[in-house]
């Protein structure tokens, strides 16, 4: 397509992929730099479950903490709105509207154009014969009440007539609370908007912005900008931005709605192809289905999360994805899919969208792989909250209600409607708490709210404007800092007396704050007055906070003082972080590029490392790890820090964290050996990172894997241990073989043998106890027949017999029976502390007894278990003093049903 200009609409349909393009290059000739999209998981902002909207990743921009080398940019983004704050999951697939993920196409001024610019480029783009081209007539725009400036805009520049243009005021109950005041969230930059809204036409019901039809379906909105003013603070203050800027938005999805022609989102092309791909694959008809558009929906937000990283599990950004996955499958299962389908929706969103997002092409197999995976473990689920409704179910006769507590679980362990509970229930005249079940969604939906506020870091209560020195990585203690900042409770203080806990802030530390994984460093401040024992350190904003307790005398702001961090602490945390790095370069070798870190941790004492991989890792591949980790730290080659451009980094192929936000300059480890690779010097390791480290591998001492075991769908953690720990961790390995190897009076190679052996010998004896026990029950059976009593004229036999337990039991009642005509037995086994009971009774009598009774008096009488049916019952007890007696009386019991 040319690059100013677009097929005009009347031509020709426009595809929602030329839509995105167009948007892209109108505003590349406005002189725009195409950004691309952001991932939709957020860079490091704690106040956000999925970026769902175009400015996340501008956000500092506009609060003028970030620079770039741009002051114009667009955007297609990747959003996603479902959990959290924005949570319409339920709605979709049913509404035109709703979407788990969408694009959303955005043109953003840093501090560069306001809103004359913003507002005439909008109206090209939409009216322009060469872009859009939509009927100018059918537009209508919203202001800001008291925005005059946007409204002369519209009314004398554009041209608009006043009745096409209303102003909309604080009409969500407080102040800029309005449908024309845009927000971010609670906090963070926000300004006033200007709408564009699209008329449907009288055909479809709905009013004007502002009027009580507005909900309706007739005017809808295409385009917001938002004149970027405020930074919104946590007390609701309106703090104004450095610059003002502009953050606009248009949904990819409503504006090719528009120029298709089609009222829905679902029937415009992309989704079009999508939904007829998921008729196909479940061999039904398109018939409109809702299921089949909650499917053509989830496919794109899972398998873009997927791609972002994100995996099914039960937490978090995790738990959204698992339950859009599982939400899916209920809705395919519907439409009567038997066996995993979804996974193979991701060929056709590939091929609408592979070509915008390349990281879909990349993904595809592994996106394609960890959607079965949850398909499969879904189906297992499914089964197993059949069995769980079953067992709720059973003390329960028609008429009876289940409770919504039970309802509830099965909607959300095991992925249960509640529909489908209901139609279950349904069959056997059983009903559902419906209260009670709402009772507990709600309670649901308030944990959620809560999770979704992403607890903030303590350390975020103190705020302090300035800026600490790290002076960290070259030394141990600074014996020249100030105390400039003391806290108690979150408040500035003076001073801080001996027993009290607190904060110390200083102009420069050695203490290294919490951060990349690794722990707070701990240590002493000492003041002329008093001495205070570091217990953890944690950034907030700029500055480095010490958090401890004074442990003598007093300290007071704005003396000098002495910091002095624990060196063996500190040494320990090194050898730790350091072989962290190792570990993971490790992991890439020997199992393949695909490992990547998912989080690490790294104390004095241990390190641990998540990462991405499917399936536990081998006994063997594990032994290599760890080789290949020993080798560096022999190689003992010097740890290399560089500081250099973040690009020329990864250039370089230094591993980054995902998620994690780095700035245009980036500190750079390299550790271990290097190889020359295609005439380019390779690293064992290059990792960007800001934490402490051994200043030659060497200094690790040595590197001890001590387990590995999954954390959640497709996440492993391999914890290990180096230097002193990994050696006493060796050495009590090392003392317990020779333990073992006494006691087994064997050598130490011998002993994985030895306990062979005797473990087959053992297998052996009970094999031959049992077949001893067998001789004897038969034997014993043979002489029991000659206790057969009459009771009431029955014939009975009551015997007690040793060694038999309720395996064996059987065998000896059929032993009995086919000895016995006319009788009624019974037998009690005796074996260690457990008692076996069985009854057998003739068929000629289960018209006067029943074995099934027989058992169950005894079970009573015993505190046991048991029954069965009249002919055959069998039961279990515990071994007690009570014996005796039940039996004594047995005779008398039965002969008061008999006579
Ligand atoms: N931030 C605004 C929105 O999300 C405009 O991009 O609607």
């Amino acid at each position: 397509m040319s690059s100013n200009s677009v097929p005009s609409s009347s031509d020709k349909l426009l595809s929602t992929a030329q839509i995105r393009q167009a948007f892209i290059d109108f505003f590349v000739s406005k002189q725009h730099t195409h950004v691309p999209s952001s991932s939709l998981v957020p860079f490091n902002d704690p106040t956000l479950l999925f970026t769902n909207a175009g400015m996340n990743q501008f956000k500092d921009c506009f609060l003028g903490i970030d620079k770039r080398d741009y002051t114009r940019a667009v955007t297609s983004q990747k959003c996603v709105r479902a959990g959290g704050k924005h949570n319409d999951l339920d709605n979709v697939g049913y509404t035109a509207r709703h979407h788990t993920f969408f694009e959303m196409l955005g043109n953003f001024s840093f501090g560069d154009y306001f809103k004359q610019a913003a507002i005439s480029y909008a109206w090209e783009f939409l009216t322009s014969k060469q872009w859009l081209a939509l009927d100018a007539e059918r537009l209508y725009v919203t202001v800001y009440e008291t925005d005059n400036d946007a409204y002369n805009i519209w009314h004398n520049d554009i041209g608009l007539p006043a009745d096409r243009i209303i102003r909309i005021g604080d009409n969500k109950g407080a102040p800029y609370a309005s449908d024309n005041f845009w927000a971010m969230g609670d906090t963070g930059p926000c300004g006033p908007c200007t709408e564009v809204f699209f008329d449907h036409g009288e055909h479809v019901e709905g009013g004007l912005p502002g009027t009580p039809e507005e909900d309706g379906d007739r005017y809808i909105e295409v385009w917001n900008c938002v004149f970027m003013q405020f930074n919104r603070l946590a007390d609701g203050t309106m703090e104004p931005l450095p610059a003002p800027s502009v953050d606009t938005g248009m949904g990819l999805e409503r504006i090719s709605a528009i120029l298709q022609g089609v009222h829905s989102n679902y029937e415009i092309d992309l989704f079009v192809n999508l939904i007829n791909s998921a008729a196909k694959l479940l061999g039904i008809a398109n018939e409109g289905q809702a299921s089949l558009k909650v499917i053509a929906d989830h496919i794109r937000a899972v398998s873009f999360l997927i791609a972002d990283g994100v995996l099914p599990s039960n937490e978090g950004r995790g738990y959204v994805l698992r339950r859009i996955i599982r939400r899916a499958v209920r809705h395919g299962n519907k439409l009567g899919a038997e066996d995993s389908f979804f996974y193979k929706m991701v060929a056709p969103l590939v091929t609408e969208m592979g070509e915008a997002y390349p990281q879909l092409v990349e993904k595809q197999a592994f996106i394609e792989s960890a959607i079965e995976k949850e398909e499969v473990q879904f189906a297992k689920t499914l089964a197993q909250g059949l069995r769980l409704l079953d067992s709720e179910l059973e003390g329960l006769k028609s008429g009876d209600v289940l409770s919504g507590e039970a309802a509830f679980k099965l909607y959300d362990t095991y992925g249960f409607p509640v529909d489908l509970t209901a139609d279950i229930t349904r069959e056997r005249g059983i009903s559902i708490d419906e209260a009670g079940f709402d009772e507990h969604m709600e309670q649901q939906r308030q944990r959620a709210r809560d999770s979704g506020k992403f607890d903030v870091d303590y350390s975020a209560a103190i705020k302090v404007e300035t800026a600490t020195e790290f002076v960290g990585y070259e030394q141990l203690e600074d014996d020249q800092v100030t105390i400039i900042g003391l806290y108690q409770d979150g408040k500035e203080v003076d001073e801080l007396n001996e027993g009290e806990q607190g904060v110390i802030v200083l102009n420069r530390t050695p203490f290294y704050a919490e951060g990349g994984g690794q722990v707070g460093e701990m240590g002493e401040i000492r003041s002329a007055s008093g001495v205070f024992e570091v217990e953890d350190t944690k950034k907030s904003g700029q500055a480095i906070i010490h958090h401890g307790v004074v442990n003598m005398g007093s300290l007071t702001t704005q003396q000098p003082a002495e910091a002095q961090v624990k060196s063996n602490i500190r040494l320990a945390s090194a050898r730790n972080h350091s072989a962290t790095h190792l570990l993971h370069a490790a992991l890439r070798k020997v199992l393949g590029e695909k490992v990547s870190q998912k989080g690490s941790l790294v104390t004095s004492e241990v390190l641990r490392f998540d990462f991405s991989y499917d399936t536990p890792v081998s006994a063997r591949d594990l032994l290599t790890i760890e080789r290949l980790v020993n080798e560096q730290i022999q190689a003992n080659i010097a740890t290399q820090i560089e500081f250099m451009n973040i690009d020329e980094a990864m250039a370089k192929g230094a591993a980054a964290l995902f998620g994690e936000k780095y700035g245009e300059t980036v500190r750079v480890l390299t550790m271990g050996t290097r190889e020359i690779e295609d005439g380019v010097e390779k690293p064992f390791s290059i990792e960007l990172c800001g934490g402490l480290h051994v200043k030659r591998t060497g200094d690790i001492g040595l590197f001890k894997i001590t387990s590995e075991s999954g954390i959640a769908a497709g996440i492993r953690r391999i914890e290990a241990l180096t230097g002193m720990g990994a050696l006493r961790y060796v050495q009590q390995a090392d003392s317990q073989l020779t333990t073992l190897a006494n006691q087994l009076k064997a050598k130490r190679p011998e002993v994985a043998e030895r306990v062979q052996s005797m473990a087959d010998k053992q297998r052996e004896l009970e094999k031959e106890i049992e077949r001893l026990n067998q001789k004897i029950a038969s034997a014993q059976a043979a002489s029991l027949i000659d206790d057969v009593q009459l009771i009431a004229d029955k014939k009975v036999l009551i015997a007690q017999v040793a060694g038999i337990d309720g395996k064996a039991i059987r065998g000896l009642m059929d032993d009995m029976k086919s000895k016995l005509q006319d009788t009624i037995i019974v037998l009690i086994g005796e074996k260690g502390e457990q008692l076996a009971l069985a009854a057998s009774v003739s068929k000629s009598l289960t018209g006067d007894i029943k074995a099934g009774d027989i058992i169950r008096y005894l079970a009573t009488e015993l505190g046991g278990k048991g029954g069965g049916k009249p002919d055959y019952a069998q039961g279990g007890a515990p071994n007690s003093d009570k014996l005796a007696t039940v039996v004594a009386q047995l005779p008398s019991w039965l002969e008061s049903l008999l006579a």
